[in-house]
């Protein structure tokens, strides 16, 4: 894997949100992680008719990505059709806190995918709870 542009990872978010099964809201979001190898490991939202049980495309590919043994990520690009950008819910501002604190997050609309926001993990989610206490 060559070294991956920012442009490539939100491109590679926008392939992974075709496979988006969302049928109730309709809204399909796309995801892409860059590990520290420079691999790429994708994910996209989907629903359940239990609505709660819906997984965001963030989750997804973090979970993706933990449990293919990947832990070092750089960045996280995440693409839905809305302006400016599509935001992180908090559930994934949490986990990228605990398992991708030092990946820089790309958002952008995925109907102009070249107009790119960068945001840190921890401005995202300021003052994190990290851990249990024993
Ligand atoms: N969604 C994501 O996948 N990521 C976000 O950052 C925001 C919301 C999904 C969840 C649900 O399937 C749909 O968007 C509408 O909330």
């Amino acid at each position: 894997m060559g070294k991956m542009s920012k442009l490539e990872l939100v491109m590679a978010a926008l392939d992974a949100r075709e496979r988006a099964v969302a049928p109730y809201s309709k809204f399909k979001v796309g995801a892409a992680l860059l590990t520290s190898e420079g691999e790429v490991i994708t994910g996209a939202n989907v629903e359940s008719a239990s609505y709660g049980l819906t997984c965001c495309a963030e989750r997804v590919a973090l979970f993706k990505a933990l449990t293919e043994g990947r832990s070092h990520f750089k960045a996280i690009a995440v693409v839905a059709p809305m302006k400016p950008a599509p935001m992180p819910c908090g559930a994934c501002r949490q986990l990228l806190a605990e398992y991708a604190p030092k990946a820089v997050v790309w958002t952008a609309d995925s109907r102009s995918p070249r107009k790119i926001r960068e945001f840190t993990v921890s401005e995202l989610l300021p003052s994190a709870f990290l851990e249990v206490p024993q």
